[in-house]
This record gives structure tokens, C-alpha cells and sequence, in this order.
């Protein structure tokens, strides 16, 4: 219980994950296939996801960042999550702007829109992916 208050990255880091990975799915749906429901269920994943992704981020800084939490042998590697995690959640907030129910994207526009949003995906992914290598190959936050 104490770790999870100390260290809340973990707990909440499957969220964006889940969320965004499969709303970005149902909009590439959505515009292969034409249909509107599916754009429907990739909006109502990113409303939760992308506010989600932004809090994970701060979390993942405040794990970073704690005071003698890493050794110096594990910085590029907290780097190298750190800045494709912060790049996707900088695409991911950018493309949920554009989105606002009172804005929709215009069907016109939904290619490029999509197109964005398989590089906000893929840096979430290999982000996420280089996350787990911190843990279970450099052992941060185990050691
Ligand atoms: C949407 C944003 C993010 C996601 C989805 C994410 C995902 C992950 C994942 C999957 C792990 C492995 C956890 C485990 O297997 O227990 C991890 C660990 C870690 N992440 Fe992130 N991360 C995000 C943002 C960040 C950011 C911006 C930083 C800042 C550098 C960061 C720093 C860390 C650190 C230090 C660890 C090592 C273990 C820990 O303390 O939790 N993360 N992250």
C-alpha cells in the first residue's frame, strides 16, 4: 500500500495504455470500414484515455525524479521511455483537442487525423514497451 502511494506509476500506467490503444484501433476501423459507430467508440476510449495519459506522464516524472530513486547506469534508458512517452502524450492531447465534441473532425480531415494517430499509438507502444524494459531488465524500482 505504501509503495503505491510513494510510486502510483504503475498502478495507473495500464489505463492510457488500454484506452488509447484501443480507441486508436476503432478509428482506424472507423475509416477503413465507414462507420460512424466506431469513430463513436474511439472518441469515448480518448475522453478517458488521453486526461489519463497526461496524469500517467506526471507520475512517471515524480518516479524519475524521486531522490536517489536511480542510479546513474539507468538514465538513458529512463530518457528513452521518458521522451517517447512525452512525445505521444503531446500528439495524443493535441488530437483530443481537435476532437472536442463541439469540434468533430471533419470527414474530409479524418485520414490525416487517423494518420496521427497510428505515430501517437506507436510511440505510446515502443514507449511503453522500453517501460517495461526498465523494470524487468534494469530493475528500477526494484532495486
Ligand atoms: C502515458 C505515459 C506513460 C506510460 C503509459 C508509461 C508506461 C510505463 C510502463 C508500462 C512501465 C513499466 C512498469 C512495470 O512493468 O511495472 C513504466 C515504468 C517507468 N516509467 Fe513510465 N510511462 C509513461 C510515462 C512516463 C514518463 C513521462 C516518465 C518520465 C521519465 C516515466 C518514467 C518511468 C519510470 C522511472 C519507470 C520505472 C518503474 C517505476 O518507477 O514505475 N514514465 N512506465
Amino acid at each position: 500500500m505504501n509503495a503505491m502511494i510513494e510510486n502510483p506509476h504503475p498502478l495507473i500506467i495500464h489505463f492510457p495504455i488500454a484506452l488509447l490503444l484501443l480507441g486508436s484501433a476503432a478509428d482506424i476501423a472507423g475509416l477503413l470500414f465507414r462507420r460512424e459507430e466506431l469513430f463513436r467508440a474511439g472518441w469515448y476510449a480518448m475522453m478517458v484515455g488521453a486526461p489519463a495519459a497526461v496524469v500517467t506522464g506526471v507520475t512517471g516524472l515524480w518516479s524519475a525524479l524521486r531522490a536517489g530513486y536511480l542510479a546513474p547506469d539507468v538514465e538513458d534508458a529512463v530518457n528513452l521511455h521518458g521522451l517517447l512517452l512525452a512525445g505521444s502524450i503531446v500528439l495524443f492531447t493535441l488530437l483530443f483537442i481537435v476532437r472536442f465534441p463541439s469540434r468533430p473532425v471533419l470527414p474530409a480531415a479524418r485520414a490525416l487525423y487517423v494518420a496521427a494517430l497510428v505515430v501517437a499509438a506507436l510511440l505510446l507502444g515502443i514507449g511503453a514497451h522500453f517501460g517495461g524494459e526498465l523494470v524487468y531488465v534494469h530493475h528500477v524500482g526494484l532495486r
